[in-house]
């Protein structure tokens, strides 16, 4: 399966899975695995029987350009760092830090004007990157970037597509000095030197309220009274500053495009936050009276989950779906796929939010939608993710209306995360009254 995955891998998930059902078996390179799609399979891999599991060695090479941090760690080592960083995700906490989400978005909204004045396209992937980024920066690691502001996102760009191309790749190239790998040490430097300032301001000025970097480098180690160390600070800082930005960018990016082609949805949300905003800026407060608004972002993260796929690697001897899983294979989970199998979800293809009401959802199978992950090793920040998309939507799209330039190709990537391949260029236009 290698060159298949290689040329196009949701291609070749979703065609084995349509061909194979439940369980198909994949070679890749000298690795051998399943990709399953059968909800209590996928339950079994992530919840039921996580222990048994570790995050594949396709990792690696994430773990090798990063470092190890919460993400890609395991074991006891993994659980000290998830339970350290767990108190800066918690509910209440969240909702203390809607008010810099709302502001974020409201500075957004302004630039925007501006924007909708000039009538040029705007890549709105940049523009959600650098919404989110400054999100998890003022909440979480209570800073900016310095002089790396204008750097980074280039920089992360040449990292994510430098780590995806080289993902099925056997590491037979791996040592040589290529062009490539030259720009990707130079782009890691320029990421490992924004993490730097971050941490080196946060030590000469400590933050009045705590926040995940305060909880980090206060962190003492329950035996050995040791505090993390700076390089280990900074490998977990530089998750959370990628993992944070780069999905839930994505995923509003992807959102703005499918409403730009879904004239009744569009309209739909606008009457919702017209009827519950009436022009003010969306609190915390407001979120659970947008039902409608939870459902676009539900259905966007179903038919463009930006962690498109991930994959664990048994421990021990297990069965899935029936089948044998000997020690040291592989077991894919991949959203993308589940997301739109056809036994599963009526009209899978089409964009539909109505499909997340409640009455509509009540009897789906849980393990069928999981943009998040699950179980023990669930996104730390689905619940960050999920209030700052709702105050960016309510406070974005009730002043404005994003349209596609004509004619632009629009088709996703599956890099590590699920970007369009083309960028995403849009004409931001301000809405007058109700559409
Ligand atoms: C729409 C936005 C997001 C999506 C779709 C998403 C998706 C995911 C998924 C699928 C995983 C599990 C991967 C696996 O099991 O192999 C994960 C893990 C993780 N995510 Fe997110 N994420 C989002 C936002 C965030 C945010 C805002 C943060 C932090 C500010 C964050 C931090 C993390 C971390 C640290 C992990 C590793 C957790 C662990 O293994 O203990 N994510 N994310």
């Amino acid at each position: 399966m290698l060159p298949a995955l290689r040329r196009d891998p949701l291609h070749a998930f979703m065609d084995a899975a349509v061909r194979f059902g439940d369980v198909a078996f994949f070679k890749i390179g000298s690795r051998r695995g399943y990709l399953i799609t059968n909800p209590s399979d996928v339950r079994h891999v992530l919840q039921d029987n996580a222990r048994n599991y570790r995050k594949s060695p396709l990792y690696q090479k994430l773990r090798a350009s990063l470092g190890d941090g919460l993400l890609t760690s395991e074991g006891a080592f993994w659980l000290r760092q998830r339970r350290i960083a767990q108190p800066a995700f918690h509910r209440q906490r969240i909702e203390t830090l809607a008010g810099v989400m709302a502001d974020a978005a409201a500075e957004t909204a302004a630039h925007w004007e501006t924007l909708a004045a000039q009538r040029h396209p705007v890549e709105i992937g940049n523009e959600m990157m650098r919404l989110t980024r400054t999100v998890v920066l003022r909440s979480l690691l209570g800073g900016d970037l310095g002089p790396y502001a204008a750097t980074i996102d280039a920089a992360w760009a040449t990292i994510n597509q430098q780590i995806a191309e080289s993902f099925w790749s056997l590491g037979i190239t791996d040592w040589l000095p290529t062009p490539r790998k030259r720009r990707f040490h130079a782009a890691r430097a320029v990421l490992h030197g924004a993490v730097d300032h971050l941490i080196a301001e946060r030590r000469r000025h400590e933050s009045e309220t705590p926040d995940l970097l305060s909880m980090l480098i206060a962190a003492r180690d329950e035996e050995t009274g040791e505090s993390m160390t700076d390089l280990q600070i900074r490998v977990e800082v530089t998750t959370f500053l990628l993992a944070g930005q780069e999905t839930t960018a994505l995923a509003l990016t992807w959102l703005w495009y499918l409403l730009s082609q879904h004239e009744s949805p569009r309209r739909r949300l606008a009457e919702e936050l017209d009827d519950v905003l009436r022009g003010r800026r969306p609190e915390y407060s407001d979120l659970a009276n947008l039902p409608y608004t939870r459902m676009v972002i539900d259905e966007t993260m179903r038919l463009y989950p930006p962690a498109w796929g991930f994959s664990r690697q048994a421990l021990e001897d297990d069965r899935l779906g029936g089948y044998e899983l000997p020690r040291g294979w592989l077991a894919f989970v991949i959203p993308y796929v589940l997301h739109r199998l056809p036994a599963y979800w009526e009209d899978a293809e089409q964009f539909e939010p109505d499909r997340f009401s409640p009455e509509r959802s009540a009897d789906r199978a849980k393990f069928v939608y999981v943009p998040f992950g699950a179980g023990p090793r669930q996104c730390i920040g689905n619940h960050f993710a999920l209030i700052e998309m709702l105050l960016v939507v309510a406070t974005l799209a009730q002043r404005f209306s994003l349209r596609l330039v004509p004619g632009h190709r629009v088709e996703p990537n599956a890099l590590i995360t699920l970007r369009p391949r083309f960028g995403m260029p849009m004409y931001i236009e301000r809405r007058s009254g109700r559409t």
